[in-house]
C-alpha cells in the first residue's frame, strides 16, 4: 500500500487497500494517466496506444511525430493550449489575453503523512495515522509563463480514499490570470459509465440522478457561491452494471463550499473525462509575481462492491478526517429549535415554554432561531445588527440563557453572519460593506444583501459580534445561515473582480476556523435555506448541517436517502415537525416523523404545546430511545434497503461495526388497496448467525433475512413507519 516510483517505468503508483491509481511521465516530460480501479501489481502503460489520427495536433517538441497527440492520450493534468480540444482542467490567460499552458516534469516528492492546504478545509489525519496517511507532490513546469505548477496526492491506505489539489506558483514578472481549475479529471481509458449526480432545489435538495455518460458533455455545478441546492459537488461514475453492492464505482466529492463544477464526457475514441473543480464563470484569479495559489480540494474514492462500500469510504472520511472539535463523536444534543413554531415571533415566554415542554419530554437543548436580535419581526431586515432584542426577550441575552439553564436545557442561537439588510444600522454605516456592483442597483435574495467577506475589515467586525453574542453566556450551540446566493460580485480595494469569489470562501474558512478554535465546545450546525451548502468544506467547521428546510417525513425520505450517498449520518440534522406538515401540507404519524428523523442529528421543530398527551409521552419515549441508539445510528454502518424514487417504501439501516446489532428502519411511501407485501432486506449482518428482534422476541436466520427480508406489517393508513433492532444470538 501507499505511494511508489517505478524508476525504469516513471510511473507513479497509488496503492490503497482496495485500489491502485497509475500514471505515468512519459519520455516527453508529459504526465499521462494510466489507470484507476481495482487493485493491480502490473504496470497499465501497455495501455497507451500512438497512432497518427487526424485533426490531433503534435506537441512542439516532436519533430516528424504524428503518432503523438494530447487530443487523443490520456491526461493527469489537461490543459488548455496542449492541442487536447477536450475539456482543460486547467486554463492561464497572460494579460494580453493569450491562452496558453505547456507544463513539463520537473521534479516529486513523497513523504509521510497527508498535506494540508493554507486557508482551507482538508482530509487531515492524526499524530498516529500519519504514518500510514502519504502524501505525493509532482512539480511540473512552464518556463515560458515561469509557472510552477505542483500537483498534490494524499492518500489514507485502509479507507481506499485518495486526494487531490493543486498549487500554483507565479515566478515570473507578468500577472497571470487562472480562468479554469480541475484539482481532479480523470480520463478513464475504455469503458462504458454512467453518472450518477444529485441535483434539486430549496426543499427539495440532493435527488439522485444516474445516466449513461455518452458522447455529449454533461456538465453540473453552481453559479450561485455557495455550493447550492440545486446541485451537490458530489458525483459518482460507475460502470452500468454496478449496483448498491456490486460492480465498479468512483467517487468525487470536493471539500470546497463555494461555485464549483464538475463535467463527464466521452470522447471521440472512448475515453471517458470526468472533472471536478472551481466553477468557471466566477473565476478569473490573477496570480502576480510572488504569489501562490492553492485550489481546494477533490476526494476521491473507488469501489469493486458497489455504492454501498464507496458510501462507507465517504461516510469514515467525512466522519473521521474531515470533521473535528469536540462534537466528532460526541453524542448531539436533542433539540428543540423554534422556527417552524414561531418563526421570528418569538418572545420570553414563548421560549421559555418551549424550553419547559422540551424538558418534560426529556430533549437537552432549546435553539432560539431567527427573529431574537435588531428589528427583527419578519425575514426582511437588521441581518448585521447582531444585538439582542431586549424587548422581545424581556431582558437580556444573558439572562435568557440563565433562564433557560435553570430549566435545565442547553442553549443555541441562530445567526446569518455573512448577510446585511439595507434595513440594518450596520448597512447605514457601511453600505460598501455589501457585495454590489457600483452604478448597478443590487440584486436581493430575501431582500437582504451579501457581506464581503473577501474583505478583512469586515470578517473582523462580524467575528467580534459573533464572539460578543457567544460570551454573553452559556451559548452551547450556534447554527450558521446563510440564505440567498451572490449574484453582484465586486469589492472595494481587491487588486482584480475575478478574485472576490475564492477570496471570499477564505474569508469565511477563516472566520469559522478562529471562531472553531476560540470555541471549541460550541457545537456550529451549517445551514443554507436547509442544505444550499451541504458540502465537505462546511463539515471541517460545523460537523452537522440543516439537512433541508423540509422536514416532511416522506420527502425527506428522498432528500436523506441521496445525502447518504456521500456523506454519514451524523452530519444530517433531522426534525419532528408538525403535523399537516408546514412544507407540504402532508399528514402523518408521529411514529413516522420520529423515524425519519432518526436517520441522522436527531432533533424536534415545532411548538410542542400542540402535541396530545399521548403524542408527548411517544415523544419522551422517542428521545429516551434516540439516546440509546445514537452510537448505532452515528457510528454504524449506514446501509440502503430501497431505493424510494421507484420502490413504495423506504427503507436503510445501521449495523455496528462488529455486527452484534442492527436497526433496520422503514417508511411506506404509497399504499394501495389490497397491495403486496412490502419485504425489507437488511444488509450487513453476520451470515449464518441468529439476530433476535427485540421488540417481538422473534429469532431469525441471518441468512434468510438478507436473501428473502422481513415482511412489513400489512397495515391500512397512510405513510407508517416502522423500526426493527436486531441483536446478534450467541
Ligand atoms: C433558513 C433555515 O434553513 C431555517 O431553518 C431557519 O433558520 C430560517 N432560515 C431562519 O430565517
Amino acid at each position: 500500500m501507499g505511494m511508489h516510483f517505478d524508476e525504469k517505468k516513471q510511473t507513479f503508483s497509488i496503492d490503497t487497500a482496495n485500489s491502485t491509481y497509475q500514471f505515468q511521465v512519459d519520455r516527453h516530460g508529459f504526465l499521462l494517466h494510466l489507470y484507476y480501479g481495482k487493485k493491480i501489481s502490473g504496470n497499465a502503460d501497455y495501455l497507451l496506444k500512438y497512432l497518427d489520427r487526424g485533426f490531433s495536433g503534435n506537441p512542439a517538441c516532436l519533430i516528424n511525430d504524428r503518432t503523438f497527440s494530447m487530443d487523443v492520450l490520456p491526461q493527469e493534468l489537461p490543459v488548455w493550449g496542449s492541442g487536447d480540444f477536450r475539456s482543460p482542467a486547467f486554463v492561464v490567460e497572460k494579460e494580453d489575453g493569450t491562452r496558453s499552458v505547456d507544463l513539463k516534469y520537473v521534479t516529486y516528492q513523497i513523504r509521510k503523512g497527508k498535506y494540508s492546504l493554507p486557508g482551507l478545509p482538508a482530509v487531515y489525519v492524526s499524530d498516529e495515522e500519519a504514518t500510514e496517511a502519504e502524501t505525493l507532490e509532482i512539480v511540473l513546469e512552464d518556463s515560458v509563463l515561469s509557472l510552477e505548477v505542483d500537483l498534490l496526492y494524499g492518500v489514507l491506505p485502509k479507507l481506499d480514499i485518495i486526494t487531490r489539489a493543486i498549487q500554483i506558483k507565479n515566478k515570473g514578472a507578468d500577472i497571470v490570470y487562472l480562468d479554469k481549475l480541475m484539482p481532479a479529471s480523470l480520463d478513464f481509458i475504455t469503458g462504458d459509465y454512467d453518472l450518477i449526480t444529485f441535483h434539486g432545489r430549496h426543499t427539495m435538495e440532493r435527488l439522485m440522478q444516474r445516466v449513461p455518460i455518452n458522447h455529449l458533455s454533461q456538465r453540473i455545478g453552481s453559479r450561485r457561491g455557495a455550493s447550492s441546492h440545486q446541485f451537490n459537488p458530489m458525483l459518482i461514475a460507475a460502470k452500468p452494471e454496478t449496483t448498491d453492492f456490486f460492480g465498479d464505482c468512483y467517487a468525487m466529492e470536493f471539500v470546497y463550499s463555494g461555485g464549483f463544477q464538475a463535467e463527464a464526457l466521452k470522447d471521440q475514441f472512448g475515453t471517458t473525462r470526468v472533472q471536478m473543480g472551481l466553477q468557471e464563470e466566477g473565476f478569473h484569479y490573477s496570480v502576480a509575481f510572488g504569489e501562490t495559489f492553492t485550489s481546494p480540494e477533490v476526494i476521491l474514492s473507488f469501489s469493486r462492491d458497489g455504492f454501498d462500500r464507496l458510501s462507507h469510504n465517504l461516510h469514515d472520511v467525512i466522519r473521521q478526517h474531515i470533521c473535528r472539535g469536540a462534537y466528532q463523536y460526541q453524542p448531539r444534543p436533542v433539540l428543540v429549535n423554534s422556527w417552524e413554531g414561531s418563526l421570528c415571533n418569538i418572545t420570553r415566554d414563548s421560549l421559555l415554554s418551549l424550553a419547559r415542554e422540551g424538558k418534560e419530554i426529556g430533549l437537552d437543548m432549546l435553539v432560539v432561531d431567527d427573529g431574537w436580535f435588531g428589528n427583527r419581526d419578519d425575514d426582511n431586515t437588521s441581518l448585521g445588527d447582531w444585538y439582542a432584542n431586549e424587548e422581545k426577550l424581556g431582558g437580556s441575552l444573558a439572562q435568557l440563557i440563565t433562564d433557560v439553564n435553570r430549566i435545565g436545557l442547553k442553549f443555541g442561537i441562530w445567526m446569518e453572519p455573512e448577510m446585511i439588510s439595507e434595513k440594518s444600522h450596520l448597512y447605514e454605516m457601511h453600505p460598501d460593506w455589501a457585495l454590489q456592483i457600483p452604478g448597478r442597483i443590487p440584486i436581493r435574495g430575501r431582500n437582504q444583501l451579501v457581506l464581503d467577506f473577501s474583505r478583512k475589515d469586515v470578517r473582523d467586525y462580524i467575528y467580534d459580534r459573533i464572539c460578543d453574542i457567544l460570551d454573553s453566556g452559556n451559548i452551547e450551540y450556534l447554527k450558521w445561515d446563510y440564505n440567498r446566493s451572490i449574484y453582484d460580485v465586486y469589492s472595494e480595494g481587491v487588486t482584480h473582480q475575478g478574485r472576490v469569489l475564492y477570496d471570499y470562501m477564505l474569508g469565511l474558512y477563516e472566520v469559522l476556523e478562529k471562531l472553531v478554535n476560540r470555541y471549541p465546545h460550541v457545537l456550529i450546525e451549517g445551514c443554507s435555506g436547509g442544505g444550499g451548502r451541504y458540502d465537505a468544506g462546511m463539515l471541517y467547521y460545523t460537523p452537522q448541517i440543516w439537512t433541508s428546510d423540509n422536514t416532511d417525513p416522506i420527502d425527506r425520505m428522498l432528500i436523506q436517502y441521496g445525502t447518504s450517498f456521500g456523506y454519514p449520518a451524523s452530519t444530517m440534522a433531522a426534525h419532528v415537525s408538525k403535523s399537516p406538515n408546514e412544507q407540504t401540507g402532508r399528514v402523518t404519524p408521529i411514529q413516522t416523523r420520529v423515524i425519519a428523523a432518526m436517520y441522522g442529528s436527531f432533533g424536534f421543530e415545532l411548538d410542542l404545546s400542540l402535541l396530545t398527551k399521548e403524542e408527548k409521552k411517544a415523544a419522551g419515549e422517542e428521545v429516551k430511545k434516540y439516546h440509546r441508539l445514537e452510537r448505532l445510528i452515528t457510528d454504524g454502518r449506514y446501509y440502503r434497503l430501497s431505493d424510494p424514487a421507484k420502490d413504495k417504501f423506504c427503507a436503510w439501516s445501521f449495523v455496528s461495526r462488529d455486527e452484534s446489532e442492527a436497526l433496520v428502519n422503514a417508511v411506506v411511501l404509497k399504499l394501495q388497496s389490497n397491495d403486496e407485501l412490502f419485504y425489507v432486506r437488511p444488509k450487513g449482518l453476520k451470515p449464518e448467525r441468529v439476530y433476535k428482534e427485540i421488540n417481538t422476541g422473534e429469532c431469525y436466520d441471518s441468512d434468510l433475512l438478507m436473501s428473502a427480508g422481513l415482511p412489513l406489517p400489512k397495515e391500512t393508513g397512510e405513510h407508517r413507519a416502522y423500526q426493527f433492532h436486531f441483536i446478534l444470538q450467541q
